[in-house]
C-alpha cells in the first residue's frame, strides 16, 4: 500500500488572506531575523491582527537549523501555548517549525530523538502551517526535517509523517524579493526534486503528475525569474513548481543527485540546491547507462518539457543537455571544480564523500544502486565535468 500526503494549499493573488480564515487564538511564528527585517513576517502578522489572533515571533532560526535552536524554540512554544505553529521562510524555517511543534507535543524528547516511526499527536495541541519565502525545498509540502548537530558536525535527516503541514500558503509577495543567486540555487533544487521523484523506484502514477508539471515550469520560468526578479508570473510559476516538486519527491523520494549533493554540501559547505543541481545530469547519465526503464521515463519528461522527439535514448540525452544548459544560463556550476573546490582537498575527501553518499536512503531509491567504486568514479568525473561513460 502507498499513501500520498499533501497540505491544504492556499494560493493565488492575496493568498495570505487565508490567515484571516483560520480558527484559533494564538499563532507561534517560526522564522529568521532576515525575514523579519524584510517585512515579510509583518505581512503574516498583519493578517492575524485583522482577526485578533495573538502571535509571537521566534526569529532565531539559522540556515540548517541547529538542535540548540530547536530546543530554544521548544521552550518558547511551550511557554506561549499556541494553537497554530507557522513556519515562515525557506526550508530552514519551515523545517524548524516542524521540529518545534513536535517538541511542543513531547518536550521531554531531545530534538535528535524525533523519529519517523513515532507518533506525536501534536495536533491535539496545535496545527502546522508553512509559508515559503523561497521557491526550492518544497518543505511546505513534505514531512521531512533537516537539522544540524553543530557539536558533532553532522546533518540530521529527521521527520515524522505527521509533520506534513496542515496548510501551505503560496503568495508571490513572499518570494518576490529573492536575490538572483538564491533564485538559481533553489530553482535547481526544484528541478532535481521533480526529475528524481519522477524516476524514483518509489514513484507511482499518483506522484508522477506533480513531478512532471514542476519540471516543465522550471524549464519555462526559472531563467526568467533569475534574470528579472520582478517578473511576477515567473515568480508565481516557480513558487508553484517548488510545492509540486515537494509533493513529488516528498511522496516518491529523491535520488542520487541528492545523495551525492548532500555529501558534497556537508563537507564543503556548498548550498543544497547548487550541489544537487550540479550532480543531477551526471547521475541521470549513470542511470541511463544501465536502465531502459529510467531512460524511457527521462524521455517522457523531455517530450513533455522540452519538445524532444526521437528514440528514448535521444530524448533522455536531450533532457540531460537541457538540464546543463539551464544551469549554465543561470550561472550555476557544471562541475565540482566550478563550485570552487580545491582539487587536493577534494581528493582527500573522496572516501568521506562516498561514505556519506552510501549512507543516504536516496542512494537506494534508484534503478541502479551504486557501490563504493561507482560512487567514487561519479565524484571524480563530476570534478572535471566529464560525462558519465560507465
Ligand atoms: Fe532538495
Amino acid at each position: 500500500m502507498w499513501t500520498f500526503s499533501a497540505p491544504l494549499i492556499a494560493y493565488g493573488d492575496h493568498a495570505l488572506e487565508y490567515l484571516a480564515q483560520i480558527q484559533g487564538k494564538k499563532a507561534f511564528i517560526v522564522t529568521d531575523k532576515n525575514i523579519v527585517k524584510l517585512g515579510l513576517a509583518k505581512l503574516v502578522t498583519d493578517q492575524l491582527d485583522t482577526v485578533d489572533i495573538k502571535w509571537e515571533i521566534f526569529d532565531e532560526v539559522e540556515p540548517e537549523p541547529s538542535l540548540i535552536t530547536i530546543k530554544k524554540g521548544g521552550v518558547a512554544v511551550a511557554k506561549f501555548q499556541p494553537d497554530w505553529v507557522i513556519g515562515v521562510g525557506g526550508g530552514s524555517a519551515m523545517d524548524a517549525a516542524k521540529a518545534i511543534i513536535l517538541l511542543f507535543a513531547r518536550p521531554d524528547l531531545e530534538p535528535d530523538a524525533l523519529s519517523i516511526t513515532e507518533t506525536y499527536n501534536f495536533r491535539a495541541k496545535a496545527r502546522l502551517m508553512a509559508i515559503p519565502t523561497t521557491s526550492g525545498t518544497g518543505s511546505e509540502a513534505t514531512w521531512a526535517i533537516v537539522l544540524t548537530d553543530t557539536v558533532l558536525n553532522r546533518k540530521l535527516g529527521l521527520g515524522a509523517t505527521e509533520c506534513m503541514p496542515d496548510v501551505a500558503i503560496l503568495d508571490a509577495d513572499m518570494v518576490a524579493g529573492m536575490p538572483p543567486l538564491i533564485t538559481a540555487d533553489t530553482g535547481m533544487d526544484v528541478l532535481c526534486h521533480a526529475i528524481e521523484g519522477y524516476v524514483s523506484t518509489w514513484g507511482t502514477t499518483i506522484t508522477e503528475g506533480p513531478g512532471l508539471v514542476a519540471a516543465r515550469r522550471v524549464f519555462e520560468y526559472l531563467a526568467r525569474a533569475y534574470k528579472d526578479g520582478k517578473d511576477i508570473q515567473a515568480r508565481k510559476e516557480m513558487m508553484y513548481a517548488a510545492t509540486l516538486g515537494g509533493m513529488s519527491f516528498g511522496n516518491a523520494m529523491a535520488g542520487l543527485g541528492h545523495s551525492t549533493g548532500h555529501a558534497l554540501g556537508a563537507i564543503f559547505h556548498v548550498p543544497h540546491g547548487r550541489t544537487v543541481g550540479m550532480f543531477l545530469p551526471y547521475t541521470m547519465e549513470y542511470l541511463m547507462n544501465d536502465s531502459a526503464e529510467t531512460t524511457a521515463k527521462y524521455a517522457e519528461i523531455a517530450r513533455f518539457c522540452c519538445g524532444a522527439s526521437g528514440s528514448d535514448t535521444e530524448c533522455a540525452s536531450k533532457l540531460v543537455g537541457e538540464v546543463r544548459a539551464l544551469a549554465k544560463a543561470i550561472g550555476q556550476p557544471l562541475s565540482i571544480k566550478e563550485c570552487g573546490i580545491d582539487k587536493a582537498k577534494f581528493d582527500a575527501e573522496i572516501p568521506a564523500l562516498v561514505d556519506r553518499a552510501l549512507n543516504e536512503v536516496m542512494t537506494i531509491t534508484v534503478t541502479r544502486v551504486p557501490g563504493e567504486e561507482d560512487l567514487a568514479k561519479i565524484f571524480e568525473y563530476a570534478y572535471t565535468g566529464k560525462r558519465i561513460d560507465f
